[in-house]
């Protein structure tokens, strides 16, 4: 009785100490997981004092702003692989991911596609940001639209906006597009310029990268530094992306009337589809040709719910009676930030939202206009499923 008794306490201590370690073992997973992308490592790894050593100049030129070694995009460029040395998420690759349509997303690009195809000269695969490398003041632009974006709406952020008023509110822009900042898509747009516009956002990434970012009230809590939007930060920015794994995306079923035009027509201004509306307000908030709201619509609606009827009800299940996974190639925004991925992989028709990333990349892609696939292959008639078809399934 007295060995079995001790036989216990032995067996309880033996588990008390196998719980203590595992639980340690955890925690320290849970802490080097929690910075485990954010910023670290020694300030002279990214910062110099004075741009000099032994005389030298670190930068290889003119100091930077901030002090940083390298520029937004120094940080951000890899040859092959989801981050730079300053495991700074690459959204420019050096070499190239392909020139498929499909050579995009996971194990390719970053979410956001690549700035690789517009890099190297074409125009119409990426957004042409000043800050590029191989993007010049000269070529850098669309054929007729100059510097403006296409369906530029100047009201669409106006002066009320948190992140304040793109290009300052001017009718025809006399910048190009930047990385961040007044003409930027990234951090404040009250200041001029890609570092004074993301000040501060590296070193108060709130939660660092795997996070849900729903308060959106200054850069860094902000979906990816996009100040306003909200949405939940895959921790290797979707480079190893599954159905049921992945960024999500913030939108909403805005029922106000879409054709009226001005501020009201955009709804609340914290959604994906509302930063690319930003500039490109039209394509966003006029949508509608009559006062109901609805269909017919005048341009392909974004920020309105997936019907739960008809062909809808099908997305990326083509005849099968119900609504198939969540396609990487063709995602939809939530109406509520998920707190993380446990339900990432099912799509419920009649909740989940179309926005502008259903068809497009942010940065670039291989095919035309920043799409996610090939829309010279989408042909009504001919049989495929993916792309358009993967909601449009009645009309393949
Ligand atoms: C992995 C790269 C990296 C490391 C390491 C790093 N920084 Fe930074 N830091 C940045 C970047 C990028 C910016 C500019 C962009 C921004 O402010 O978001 C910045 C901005 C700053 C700023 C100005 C903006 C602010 O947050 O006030 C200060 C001050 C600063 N860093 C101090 C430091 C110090 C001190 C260290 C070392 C303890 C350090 N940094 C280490 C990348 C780094
Ligand atoms: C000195 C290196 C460095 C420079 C310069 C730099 N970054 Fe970063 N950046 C990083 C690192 C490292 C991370 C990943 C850490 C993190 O997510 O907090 C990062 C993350 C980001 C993210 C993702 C944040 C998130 O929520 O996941 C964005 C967006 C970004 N940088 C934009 C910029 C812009 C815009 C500039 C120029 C104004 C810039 N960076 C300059 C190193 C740099
Ligand atoms: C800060 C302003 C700004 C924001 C925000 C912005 N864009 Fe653009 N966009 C531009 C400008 C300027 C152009 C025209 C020049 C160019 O192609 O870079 C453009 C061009 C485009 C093009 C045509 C691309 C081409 O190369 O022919 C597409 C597609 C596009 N944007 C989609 C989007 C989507 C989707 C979003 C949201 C994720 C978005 N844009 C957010 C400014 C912006
Ligand atoms: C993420 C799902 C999704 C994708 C992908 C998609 N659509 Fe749509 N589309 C919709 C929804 C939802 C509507 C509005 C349906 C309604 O009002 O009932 C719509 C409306 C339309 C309309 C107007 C119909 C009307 O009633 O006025 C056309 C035309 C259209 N889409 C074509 C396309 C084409 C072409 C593509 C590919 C480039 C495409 N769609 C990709 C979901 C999608
Ligand atoms: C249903 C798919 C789909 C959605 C959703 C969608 N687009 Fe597009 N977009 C396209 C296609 C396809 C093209 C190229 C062919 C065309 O314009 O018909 C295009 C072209 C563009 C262009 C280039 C216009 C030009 O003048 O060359 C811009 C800018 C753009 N889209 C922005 C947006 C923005 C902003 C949103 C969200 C408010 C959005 N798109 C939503 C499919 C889509």
């Amino acid at each position: 009785m007295k060995m079995k008794n001790n036989a216990k306490t032995k067996e309880v201590e033996n588990m008390r100490k196998f719980l203590v370690t595992i639980s340690l073992v955890f925690l320290s997973v849970v802490v080097m997981y929690g910075y485990a992308d954010a910023i670290s490592g020694v300030c002279s790894n990214c910062h110099t004092m004075h741009n000099s050593q032994d005389g030298a100049s670190i930068t290889g030129g003119a100091p930077n702003d901030q002090l940083l070694n390298f520029g937004c995009v120094g940080c951000h460029t890899a040859s092959t692989g989801p981050q730079d040395t300053n495991r700074g998420p690459a959204i420019l690759h050096t070499t190239s991911p392909g020139a498929l349509a499909t050579d995009q997303g996971g194990g390719e690009t970053l979410a956001g596609g690549d700035f690789y195809w517009v890099d190297n000269g074409d125009d119409a695969k990426g957004h042409n940001v000043i800050d590029l490398p191989n993007v010049s003041g000269a070529d850098g632009n669309m054929p007729g639209s100059g510097l403006t974006p296409p369906g530029w709406d100047p009201v669409a952020t106006g002066s009320s906006f948190v992140a304040g008023q793109v290009a300052g509110g001017e009718a025809t822009w006399t910048s190009q597009l930047t990385c961040a900042g007044q003409y930027g898509c990234h951090g404040d747009h009250s200041v001029a310029g890609s570092f004074p516009g993301i000040q501060g956002a590296h070193h108060n990434n709130a939660g660092g990268t795997a996070s849900q970012a729903t308060t959106a009230t200054t850069v860094g809590n902000s979906y990816r530094f996009l100040w306003g939007i909200k949405g939940l930060e895959e921790v290797d920015w979707n480079w190893s992306e599954t159905a049921a794994k992945h960024n999500e995306y913030y939108g909403e079923d805005n029922t106000v009337a879409r054709d009226a035009g001005g501020l009201a027509s955009y709804g609340s201004r914290d959604t994906m589809s509302f930063l690319c509306a930003e500039c490109h307000g039209v394509f966003h908030g006029t949508i509608d040709s009559n006062a109901a709201s609805g269909s017919p619509w005048v341009r392909h609606p974004t920020d309105i719910v997936l019907p739960n009827s008809g062909e809808y009800a099908e997305y990326n299940n083509d005849g099968g009676g119900s609504a198939g996974p969540y396609s990487l190639e063709v995602p939809v925004a939530r109406p509520a930030v998920p707190a993380d991925c446990t339900n990432c992989s099912t799509v419920t028709p009649g909740t989940d939202i179309v926005m502008c990333l259903s068809c497009h990349r942010a940065h670039g892609s291989p095919v035309n206009d920043n799409l996610r696939w090939d829309y010279a292959t989408m042909i009504s008639g001919g049989g495929a499923t993916n792309g358009c078809f993967t909601c449009h399934n009645d009309k393949n």
